[in-house]
């Protein structure tokens, strides 16, 4: 939540900092701000102005809005600043709570992601002496607490105040004393640097700067970074300094753009095929997966425990039924924010999953530590390469799906379950409960799925006309069994958190045991028909709820021609083998969500009350 960039060089910060704010924006887009050291008037005697040389510009609501006010103060100059797009955690959004914070004293601004624990504490300690708070913010403590610890050096400063701090941040400041310098300090949120040619950025991650470079440093936790136009030195935590290598990022600003589409959101849905490619193909070589990250002895374990958050939990549903059905291990899946404080029975024999598509979500991270201090082997499936989960896991399988902007996740979901359903086939074939011809086949049919989902994607129009003619609904059940319920958990998901219509996704068989009480004349109900081993069973659920009123609009494979005498409307998906079905099925939902969404005016990409990264618990 949050997102964080700075810059300092010999361009104008200004619209390079709004630049980065806009694609940081689906981290949270309640208010923005930016803050610049801006170029001190000479008084007629020749010497400076009194006061700060710190200003800065805040707006509640979009990046936009900032945009705005921004452009209305052409004197707003300066080559160093920092910039801010909020999602509220303490305190309501508004200007006076938007980032940057500055000190009382006005000498130094900071930008904040994440939340500090222990503010209470600090800010009354502070106010005892006298300084006082503007916003209700966890991050105004921070600024206060630096300009009370500064005795001339910025660094030993910025030291001493993030040692008192408990809890999550990743940081950049500025200071009235220092022209040019940005330092940013890094615990448990992301922040990377990015490194120029006589400029140089930190941002919280690589879409806010790949189009202005593309090498980067990646901050550890209680690392500190000096930050100005011509160097960037790192410091652990001690504040000796330390050498850190340079990343080199290889995917390009269309990958951070809408490349012509109206919506990220379309347009990482149309971009499965690709990404899917990128997930599978360079770990199959002759009909066989490797996974050069993985050197587990799988039978070392006796269970598998899949746990994430959304949609990553969805797919963790859909990987519980691979691993267990190939593996013929005991598999469950639970969501993080439960896992984290059940104190979960779990030991050395355990294999935790966990899965995120951006690597930072902290339900996730505190139920993995959590299983890790039980004993347990943890393997994640994440998509942002350096991200915490990643770096914090015994092992890790990068989805490669290239950045997902939209909130609404889609590819990262889609790769996600082809990257469990790999690692099902492989895992099975390490602990031989799979047969030779049954491994090949189903390598085969992984390696179609990038076909398949383009043809899936080919359902686009006929989606759309049936987002016209049932987005009136307010309220619709998404229902389904096995595979189809998984699906169905996930396509209900999309479809609220964007067109916020009332949606619920039920075993089609617990319908009868109270929901079907919801079901009344016109009601919609999406019925997924791809899991054909319980088909019929699917089929008189469709029964009954048509009985009683519900139209019915059924996802089912090509050719099954029996759904057509049950449902008002059937879209038809490529078959595909009863384990792999979620990656193709889910396609039209998204598109179903999208569409619907479209009609009702919602504002797509980025969500009332959502973020992308949820840092927060
Ligand atoms: C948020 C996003 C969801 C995502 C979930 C988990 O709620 O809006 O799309 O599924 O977080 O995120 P992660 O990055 O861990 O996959």
């Amino acid at each position: 939540m949050c997102g964080i960039t700075g810059y300092t060089g010999l361009n104008q910060a200004g619209p390079i900092l709004l630049e980065g704010l806009r694609r940081l924006e689906y981290r949270g887009y309640d208010s923005a701000g930016i803050a610049i050291q801006s170029e001190r008037k000479a008084d007629a005697d020749g010497s400076e102005s009194a006061g700060s040389s710190i200003k800065m510009l805040k707006a509640t609501g979009k990046v936009s809005h900032l945009v705005e006010k921004f452009e209305a103060e052409p004197d707003f100059k300066g080559v160093c600043g920092i910039g801010h797009t909020r999602w509220a955690t303490h305190g309501v959004p508004s200007d006076t709570n938007a980032h940057p914070h500055l000190s009382a004293d006005g000498k130094f601004a900071v930008v904040h992601n994440g939340i500090i624990e222990n503010f209470a504490e600090i800010r009354e300690e502070l106010q005892k002496y006298g300084i006082e708070f503007k916003s209700e913010t966890d991050t105004e403590v921070i600024v206060q607490l630096l300009a009370y610890n500064y005795k001339g050096n910025f660094k030993k400063a910025l030291m001493k105040t993030i040692a008192r701090l408990t809890g999550s941040y990743a940081i950049g400041v500025i200071s009235d004393e220092h022209p040019g310098t940005i330092f940013a300090a890094k615990q448990a949120s992301p922040l990377i640097i990015g490194i120029g040619i006589g400029e140089n950025y930190f941002a919280s991650d690589i879409t806010a700067l790949v189009s202005n470079t593309k090498n980067v440093i990646d901050l550890d936790d209680g690392e500190v970074a000096e930050i100005t136009p011509d160097e960037v030195k790192v410091f652990d935590h001690t504040g000796k300094e330390i050498e850190k290598p340079i990343r080199h990022i290889n995917w390009d600003i269309a990958s951070a753009e809408k490349s012509g589409y109206d919506h990220f959101m379309l347009k990482e849905i149309m971009e499965q095929p690709q990404a899917l490619k990128a997930t599978i193909e360079p770990r199959i070589k002759d009909e066989e997966i490797i996974f050069e990250e993985l050197n587990i002895d799988m039978k070392k374990f006796n269970r598998v425990h899949i746990t994430a958050c959304g949609s990553a939990y969805h797919a963790g549903c859909v990987g519980r039924g691979i691993i267990e059905s190939l593996c013929k291990i005991p598999v469950e899946a639970e969501v993080a924010s439960e896992l984290r404080y059940r104190d979960p029975v779990m030991d050395e024999k355990t294999l935790v999953i966990v899965i995120s598509q951006s690597g930072e979500t902290a339900d996730t991270i505190a139920a993995m530590k959590e299983c890790k201090y039980k004993g347990a082997t943890v393997l994640a499936i994440v998509n942002v390469v350096g991200s915490s989960i990643a770096k914090l896991a015994d092992y890790c399988l990068y989805t490669w799906a290239g950045p997902e902007i939209a909130v609404a996740t889609t590819k990262g979901y889609t790769t996600q379950v082809v990257l469990l359903a790999m690692f099902a086939v492989w895992a099975a074939g390490e602990l031989k409960t799979i047969s030779h011809g049954a491994y090949t086949t189903m390598v085969k049919d992984i390696m179609r799925l990038p076909e398949r989902a383009q043809r899936a994607l080919d359902l686009n129009s006929r989606v759309k006309k049936m987002a016209d003619k049932y987005n009136d609904n307010q309220s619709l059940f998404f229902i389904g069994r096995n595979m189809d319920y998984a699906v169905a958990l996930e396509g209900s998901l999309k479809l609220k958190e964007i067109s916020y219509l009332h949606s619920e996704a039920y075993a089609a068989g617990e319908l009868k045991h109270g929901t079907i009480a919801l079901i009344e004349p016109g009601r919609l109900v999406v019925a997924l028909c791809c899991y054909e081993k319980l088909l019929d069973k699917t089929i008189s659920n469709i029964q009954q709820v048509k009985a009683r009123g519900a139209r019915v609009l059924a996802v089912a494979h090509e050719g099954n021609r029996s759904i057509f005498a049950e449902a008002d409307d059937v879209l038809s998906v490529p078959v595909t083998d009863p384990l792999l079905v979620p990656v193709i099925e889910i396609i039209p939902l998204q598109l179903f969500a999208y569409y619907v969404a479209l009609k009702n005016g919602c504002d797509i990409d980025k969500p009332k009350n959502l973020a992308k990264s949820v840092t927060v618990e």
